[in-house]
């Protein structure tokens, strides 16, 4: 069904494949740009990971580099990177990293184009002018968050203890580099909370209010590359196959949900993350059957066709709708079953030992807040979301 009114905003240019990373100079070449401020952290830089970057950035000036950033990205550290590519003169950006990283990168992306603005004034701004846009190349080394792909970012302000978002057409990278090399050295516990990460992003855009045919055209790609990839990139790292499925999946559902928007499990992850500090991506693993299964009477028909995309016509063959809508959520449960037993990946809420059940009202009264949870095809309210934690512990 179309929506009576839709927007939808599309990614940037994509280099996708082997030797991604050697198309960079071209890349800065045609946006005039020549002095690169790479965003990175140290442990990619420990991995060797930032020599592999600059070396392949031949005949780039390489040398303006800013790794001081950490895991939950604050305003703090994008008031530093912005100051820093000032003072070295620099004329574009490359962030090489997670979430982390990018989201940074598009922090000083937007303070660059609004002349140097403070961060916290531009807040929420989904109306940000575009002032002079910042050549902005994004090469991610996990297959999850698709931040690469999407006009949001998520960065802490420590002293409130707040996560902020900033939502913008003009932060989304110009180009995003998918590249094999950067993902094949994530560990297999990784790979597999981060990948039901980018599939919980591909499954809430394909059932939440604001999907359009757009949206799920992206969805359905990334669900079936992402569920026909996973276990191979978990159980075979060097797969150069597998990793380049997951990193487009991972990218092409962050198309996805950056237009359609995220539901109840991100509601309720983020609202896990705040309270008890559990993962982003293992409680996306977690919650995502448990949420299925309250949306189940609203979405039986998604759900139905949701099964084809992830297990194939054969499994698609069960009887009616429901029957289809309700193997759709087994397969999650197997598949994060399958993950569990693999790498230890948590399925409950109990396996992350972050959270003890007294704790579920505070972050039932969080979710309440999220924006995400507007977006979910089901109305959520505060004894539900106790009932599903229960439920998920
Ligand atoms: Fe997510």
């Amino acid at each position: 069904m179309i929506p009576e009114y839709y927007e939808f905003q599309n990614m940037g240019k994509v280099c996708s494949g082997k030797l991604a990373l050697e198309h960079i100079p071209y890349e800065l070449s045609m946006k005039h740009a020549s002095r690169p401020l790479i965003l990175t952290d140290h442990t990619l830089e420990k991995l060797g990971m930032l020599k592999l970057l600059q070396k392949a950035m031949d005949g780039v000036d390489t040398t303006h580099v800013f790794a001081d950033i950490y895991p939950d990205s604050s305003i703090d550290t994008v008031r530093q990177a912005a100051d820093f590519y000032t003072r070295c003169g620099c004329d574009s950006l490359v962030a090489m990293g997670g979430g982390s990283v990018l989201d940074t990168a598009k922090g000083v992306a937007m303070v660059i184009s609004q002349d140097g603005a403070d961060i916290y004034s531009l807040i929420g701004c989904e109306e940000l002018p575009q002032g002079k846009p910042v050549p902005f190349l994004a090469v991610p080394t996990t297959a999850g968050t698709g931040s690469e792909a999407t006009c949001v970012a998520v960065i802490a302000h420590p002293q409130k203890d707040v996560k902020l978002e900033f939502i913008s057409g003009h932060i989304q990278p110009q180009v995003s580099i998918l590249d094999p090399r950067m993902t094949q050295s994530l560990p297999p516990r990784i790979t597999a909370s981060t990948a039901m990460d980018a599939l919980c992003h591909a499954i809430e855009a394909f059932s939440c209010r604001q999907k359009n045919p757009l949206s799920d055209a992206y969805a359905i790609a990334a669900i079936r590359l992402i569920s026909s990839h996973l276990l191979t990139a978990v159980t075979h790292p060097k797969d150069m196959e597998a990793r380049m499925a997951m990193a487009n999946g991972s990218m092409i559902a962050g198309a996805a949900f950056s237009n359609s928007m995220v539901g109840g499990v991100h509601a309720i992850g983020h609202a896990l993350g705040g309270v008890c500090h559990i993962a982003h991506a293992d409680a996306m693993a977690i919650l995502l059957p448990h949420v299925m299964s309250y949306n189940l009477d609203v979405c039986t028909d998604t759900y139905s066709e949701l099964l084809l995309h992830l297990a194939g016509p054969g499994a698609y063959a069960a009887a009616n709708a429901h029957e289809r809508a309700q193997k759709s959520i087994e397969t999650i449960r197997s598949l994060n079953q399958t993950l569990h037993d693999t790498c230890d990946m948590p399925i409950t809420l109990a396996q992350t030992n972050r959270i003890t059940p007294d704790q579920f009202e505070a972050v039932a009264e969080k979710a309440l807040k999220d924006g995400a949870i507007l977006f979910n095809p089901k109305a959520l309210g505060k004894d539900f979301i106790i009932r599903l934690l229960k439920e998920a512990y």
